[in-house]
């Protein structure tokens, strides 16, 4: 495994047909377009013999008889970073970027990523799953106020709601379940927040640079992540050097507890004590030339187009039918 700041050495012409998967069905649709679309570019002027494909308008079966090598996927939320389409790319054999069914499926959901997270005494916020009929005075004495209600699986902080009185708990309840039928209530983590790329598997798994993100009144919406530009993104990070070590170890923990593969971005926050929390891990993030994994991959020297080609080197099947006694 190369070191993050080494030149990737990938021949574009060795990588063959391979297929951009972007668009897609999902809430996150149009983040998807942006960064499909500039990973495309990417590797074209590179040279490669890259080709788009939106699921939300051909089906993947058209796939199996494209004669691809690769499948780069630059698809983001439910049929794309869940496990479905990765599912699909391993029954067709086609080596695909990113993680693997189970532990997209698993990075997808956040109640079962933190249960998970939890199992490995790895801090995350405590939580509540909000079943209809729940106590809103019991959940709020517990987790305290403020807190979130968000839904397991949907991104972009879309249906999330940072409650602040008992009143609140029930709303914004049902505009997360409008989202996903579970729904979570998660403690408040007020200090600080960032966000952490790791490349790699398993032991060779390893992090890039944090990045700082400092949002307007502190609230990181969907409106502040992709439509306004008041949001503040520092790398490097700016905070103790020990503490960035700190936090990176742990988005490699985080990483390695879900067994991830090839990239993913860990969110992680900060408490009054410095103390980080992990919120949730990306398996599939964002990947315009603005977007964060370039960001911090450009503060170690790899520009966009060598992370585009280093990651689409790396695509992999995850499962194999060796070894498993059939003939
Ligand atoms: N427990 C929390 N405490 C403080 N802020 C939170 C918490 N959970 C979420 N947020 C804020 O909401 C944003 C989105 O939440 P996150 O869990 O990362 O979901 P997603 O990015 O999938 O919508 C975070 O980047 C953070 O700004
Ligand atoms: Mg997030």
């Amino acid at each position: 495994m190369s070191s993050p700041g080494q030149v990737s050495s990938v021949n574009p012409k060795d990588l063959g047909k391979v297929v951009v998967l972007f668009g897609g069905p999902s809430a996150e649709r149009e983040v998807s377009l942006k960064s499909g679309g500039m990973v495309l570019a990417a590797l074209q002027r590179q040279g490669v013999d890259a080709h788009p494909f939106d699921p939300a308008t051909r089906s993947l079966v058209e796939l199996a008889n494209g004669n691809y090598d690769r499948a780069f996927i630059a698809l983001h939320g439910r049929f794309g970073e869940d496990g479905t389409v990765q599912g699909a790319l391993e029954w067709m054999r086609i080596p695909y970027t990113g993680s693997g069914v189970l532990a997209s499926a698993l990075a997808m959901d956040k109640v079962l990523t933190k249960v998970i997270w939890q199992r490995e005494h790895l801090p995350t916020p405590d939580f509540i799953e909000l079943e209809p009929g729940f106590s809103a005075v019991e959940v709020a004495s517990r987790l305290g106020l403020p807190l979130i209600v968000k839904p397991a699986q949907e991104g972009s902080t879309l249906g999330l709601t940072k409650v602040r009185t008992v009143e609140e708990l029930t709303p914004a309840f049902e505009k997360a379940f409008a989202f996903d039928k579970h729904v979570l209530a998660e403690a408040f983590v007020s200090g600080g927040e960032l966000t952490v790329p790791v490349l790699g598997e398993g032991a060779n798994a390893h992090a890039l640079p944090a990045i700082r993100i400092v949002a307007p009144g502190g609230n990181y919406d969907y409106h502040n992540k992709y439509l306004g530009n008041e949001t503040q993104y520092f790398c490097p990070s700016g905070i103790d050097p020990a503490l960035e070590a700190e936090v990176q170890a742990l988005a490699v923990r985080a990483y390695q507890a879900l067994g991830c593969s090839g990239w993913g971005r860990a969110d992680v926050m900060l408490d009054e004590q410095q103390r980080p929390w992990l919120l949730e891990m990306n398996t599939s993030p964002g990947m315009t030339d603005h977007s964060l994994v370039p960001m911090s991959a450009r503060a170690t020297g790899i520009q966009y187009d060598a992370l585009v080609l280093r990651l689409l080197s790396q695509a992999c099947l995850k499962s194999s039918l060796q070894n498993n006694g059939a003939q």
